[in-house]
């Protein structure tokens, strides 16, 4: 299961703890590889946001009845949790529906009320969709470019193409953390330390980092955060952007309604102070009291051990995948977390996909949301096995058994 006996006993427990991996899928145990596009949820989020609907269902902030109170009071513990878990001030941290819509939010309330004609906005050939397009709607808007810092063959950022495309002009720099399709991890830090010597604002994309590794906003010195509840063990329909005091201040609310207003005549508004001039309508409550149980699971863990577990499984999946005859690993950079992406000669992505589901293994395959990324490697796409905590090496055997198998029938 594990190398270590230690990390094995923690892991079996550990497993034990996500029903869904009970599972049987066609008639196989299940094997859950695609955890970059969503991880499973353990009892504990489960409890949580039952209990809510049971015993606290409620709508937060505006009532004047006790009910109500309960509610206000485990969703703001919520956002208190995130902030914890990020090192940032409460006021700071806002409920959205995932990374797309934080992203979409700096686009909007940033980028289009800041961005002139000749500015730049700076991203990488690895970033996933959500973390293009709305820097393209930013651009149409103001006449800002869209510039792009080119991959190594490896799957890393070149680093010196990075600071020759940093210029007086660039006014955004938007990076993911970690890649979705490649697992390459970004030094962000350091680039986030460029981007502001250059003057520039910063977002990072946190949708696949924050499950595997712990962040400190503060220490990567980034404008804002990005992340999606449902990839680190909570609920869908919630995520989180963290911002800058001062940046939120600034920018003009994202959506009109109620709960982001201070006063409203027919003349003219004022808005609610941070955070909730960006939190228009009736929030997501079991949503965040949900992602609030799901940090807290996470950080309760031995995250160290748990960072080793999985550090140890995408290792032996690798070695496997070097030693498996007619398979390509795509994105083979130095630093990388739990993604194994690749190709088997003459099987198109999609058909090794379906085969391994046939015998109980779950993988993404195409895009990734990367349609520019697998441009780079004048590829379709890619077969994605995307670790998680939960994961085993005996689950890598099992992919690679199926691997075997879906050579013999293509
Ligand atoms: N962005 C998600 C993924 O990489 C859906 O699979």
């Amino acid at each position: 299961m594990s190398a270590n006996p230690d990390i094995q006993a923690t892991i079996e427990r550990l497993r034990g703890e996500f029903p869904i991996l009970r599972e049987q899928v066609n008639g196989r145990p299940l094997v859950y590889l695609d955890n970059a596009a969503t991880t499973q949820k353990p009892e504990a989020v489960l409890r949580v946001m039952d209990h809510y609907y049971r015993e606290m269902n409620s709508n937060v902030h505006r009532a004047a009845h006790e009910l109500s109170g309960r509610a206000t009071e485990a969703f703001e513990q919520a956002r208190q949790t995130v902030a914890d878990f990020l090192n940032a001030q409460r006021h700071e941290i806002l409920w959205t529906r995932g990374t797309t819509e934080s992203i979409n939010l700096v686009a909007q309330c940033y980028g289009r009320e800041q961005l002139r004609e000749g500015d730049e906005i700076l991203i990488t050939a690895m970033e996933h969709h959500s973390n293009i397009v709305p820097w393209q709607f930013a651009c149409e808007r103001t006449g800002a470019t869209l510039r792009v810092v080119p991959l190594l063959d490896n799957g890393s950022v070149d680093l010196a193409a990075f600071e020759e495309l940093l210029n007086e002009r660039t006014r955004i720099v938007a990076l993911t953390h970690v890649s979705n399709a490649l697992g390459s991890v970004n030094p962000v830090a350091d680039m986030v330390h460029k981007a502001k010597d250059a003057g520039a604002v910063t977002l990072v994309d946190g949708a696949q980092a924050v499950a595997h590794f712990g962040v400190d906003v503060q220490k990567l010195g980034c404008d804002f955060y990005a992340f999606s509840g449902h990839k680190v063990f909570g609920p869908t329909g919630m995520g989180v952007l963290y911002g800058r005091e001062a940046l939120l201040e600034q920018m003009p609310p994202y959506q009109g309604g109620g709960e982001m207003i201070e006063t409203v005549s027919f003349e003219r508004s004022t808005w609610a102070e941070l955070p909730f001039k960006f939190e228009a309508g009736t929030p997501n409550t079991a949503g965040a009291i949900g992602l609030g149980a799901a940090l807290d699971w996470l950080t309760n863990q031995d995250r160290k051990t748990l960072a080793a577990h999985e550090a140890d499984v995408l290792g032996y999946a690798t070695e496997r995948a070097r030693a498996t005859e007619g398979l390509r690993i795509i994105g083979d950079a130095p630093m990388k977390t739990s993604v194994l992406s690749f190709l088997l000669d003459g099987a198109h992505p999609g058909d090794v996909g379906t085969l391994l589901d046939q015998q109980g293994v779950a993988v993404r395959t195409g895009h990734h949301c990367c349609m520019p990324l697998m441009e780079r490697y004048g590829i379709p796409g890619t077969v994605r096995a995307a670790f998680s905590v939960y994961n085993t090496r005996d689950e890598v055997d099992a992919l690679f058994d199926g691997i075997e198998k879906v050579k013999t029938f293509l």
